[in-house]
């Protein structure tokens, strides 16, 4: 794979990478339309970056400014960034861009000055858990949220999230690098199949 991040501006992309959430196991339902607005939502309100291999987009991050007022969230941090999204194309799962991308989004939070990152997950089935932990996340404790969201077989579905965060003070140049040594090595452990 030749890969790298950056800043994800193209629609198309993101309509594409945003599919994702139309499969298993969320299965949600999403008009042309909601998918233009949240694509706004997120270039208004935060920053979006794709993981593209030799110009493909494969996958893609949000994060948001702020905490989110209808989420059960408050921080004592006044610079808090929301991880809301991070999508891998089912073909490129498995290879260590969902880490990548994470630890991006992690290090962006950090370098636009952002004292905390935290994400919302499925208390159940969630893919995203287990990167979360290895990159450092602790799970918010006695916070759960229960969250209503329209299947692709028009089913209105009700599923319990956790929160997570990270504490992007206490990261320093030492614990960032052992982690980006860590992604790097699940990407080397690919390359060398
Ligand atoms: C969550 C998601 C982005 C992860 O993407 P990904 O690119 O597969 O992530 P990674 O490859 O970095 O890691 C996933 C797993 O593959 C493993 N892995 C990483 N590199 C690997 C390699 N070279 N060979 C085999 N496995 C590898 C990781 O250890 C991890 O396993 P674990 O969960 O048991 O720890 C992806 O599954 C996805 O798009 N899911 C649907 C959307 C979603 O759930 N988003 C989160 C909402 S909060």
């Amino acid at each position: 794979m030749n890969g790298q991040i950056k800043e994800l501006t193209d629609l198309g992309d993101f309509k594409k990478i945003y599919k994702v959430f139309s499969g298993p196991p969320y299965n949600e339902k999403y008009t042309e339309e909601e998918l233009e607005e949240i694509f706004r939502e997120y270039q208004e309100k935060g920053y979006m970056y794709g993981a593209y291999n030799n110009e493909e987009c494969v996958g893609m991050i949000a994060l948001e400014r702020g905490a989110k007022a209808d989420q059960p969230v408050k921080f004592k941090e006044e610079k808090v960034m929301y991880l809301a999204d991070v999508a891998v194309l089912n073909a490129y799962r498995r290879k260590g861009l969902g880490n990548q991308l994470m630890l991006y989004g992690v290090m962006q939070s950090k370098a636009l000055g952002y004292e905390k990152l935290y994400m919302r997950t499925l208390e159940r089935g969630s893919m995203s858990y287990s990167i979360a932990l290895k990159l450092g996340f602790k799970q918010i404790p006695n916070l759960l949220q229960s969250v209503k969201k329209e299947r692709v077989n028009g089913q209105v579905e009700t599923m319990q999230n956790i929160f997570l965060e990270i504490d992007l003070n206490s990261l320093d140049r030492d614990n960032l690098k052992q982690v980006i040594k860590m992604v790097n090595l699940s990407i080397d452990q690919e390359r060398g199949d």
